[in-house]
């Protein structure tokens, strides 16, 4: 039974009491750390404020979304789309598709196998680390823990319904109205923030209308936004970290 250490992982508490990951090795040499997955002032709180109120407006105004998640990681953003679903009215099926894409096979088993409640299979750290996350989640809501797990255990039914590593030759399956761009940053995943790839992407992979969220504040995302016609806001970023970004197109 593997815990986070040994997929390379190390946990750490964030400003908020909610758990996120760190990588151990830094693609950095003069660090000793890698990237964390999130703000140390809050992993869940960050994600609320970066990709929670988009997600919760194309609920809002769009029948059967598609959602399309770059980095499963420990699952924050699948677990506020089943939220925000649930507490705007909505059933499973009324979402059109989740597809997330994440290139550490452990991730993907664990929140599979923690989704699906094979807690034999889990290391006890793991199990206790997403339950952390989905307490998080539902704060300050009505909504329980099972009825988020029995939301998405609908759209992950088999393992392989999350992707695996989202690469420069990508066929995407769909095309999506809301994109949750929730990659490491460009040090330590370059391709995936090269306007090239980003054109890519935003020109095969959305519908007319669609939104498009990140944390980050990069040129190349700005630029590729505009080429493909979308309306580029700079919103605050989560506890003064810098800008995060949106695209608008028709929306
Ligand atoms: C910032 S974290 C995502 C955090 C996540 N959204 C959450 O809610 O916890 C970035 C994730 O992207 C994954 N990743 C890195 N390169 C990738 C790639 N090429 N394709 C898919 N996922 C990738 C990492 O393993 C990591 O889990």
């Amino acid at each position: 039974m593997k815990s986070w250490v040994d997929i390379g992982f190390e946990i750490e508490i964030t400003g908020d009491a909610s758990p996120s990951l760190r990588l151990l090795q830094s693609v950095d040499a003069s660090k000793d750390r890698g990237e964390s997955m999130h703000h140390s002032g809050g992993a869940c709180a960050e994600t609320l404020m970066i990709y929670g109120e988009p997600i919760a407006q194309v609920v809002r105004k769009i029948s059967n979304p598609h959602f399309l998640i770059v980095g499963l990681g420990l699952g924050y953003i699948e677990l506020v789309i089943a939220r925000e679903a649930l507490l705007a009215g909505k059933e499973p099926e009324d979402i059109g598709l989740i597809t997330s894409y994440e290139s550490v096979p452990e991730l993907r088993e664990f929140f599979y196998q923690w989704l699906h409640d094979q807690d034999q299979s889990l290391h006890p750290e793991v199990r206790a680390t997403y339950d952390r996350v989905l307490e998080h989640v539902i704060r300050e809501t009505e909504l329980s823990p099972g009825k988020l797990k029995f939301f998405l255990k609908k759209h992950f039914k088999n393992l392989s319904d999350i992707q695996t590593s989202l690469n420069a030759d990508v066929i995407l399956p769909s095309k999506y109205h809301c994109i949750l761009y929730d990659a490491f940053s460009s040090k330590t995943s370059p391709h995936l923030w090269e306007e090239e790839f980003l054109n890519y992407i935003l020109k095969t992979g959305t519908f007319e209308r669609c939104v498009v969220s990140t944390y980050a504040c990069k040129g190349t995302l700005k630029r590729a936004l505009k080429q493909q016609n979308f309306e580029v806001i700079l919103r605050e970023g989560f506890q003064g970290k810098r800008n995060s970004t949106l695209g608008l197109r028709n929306l």
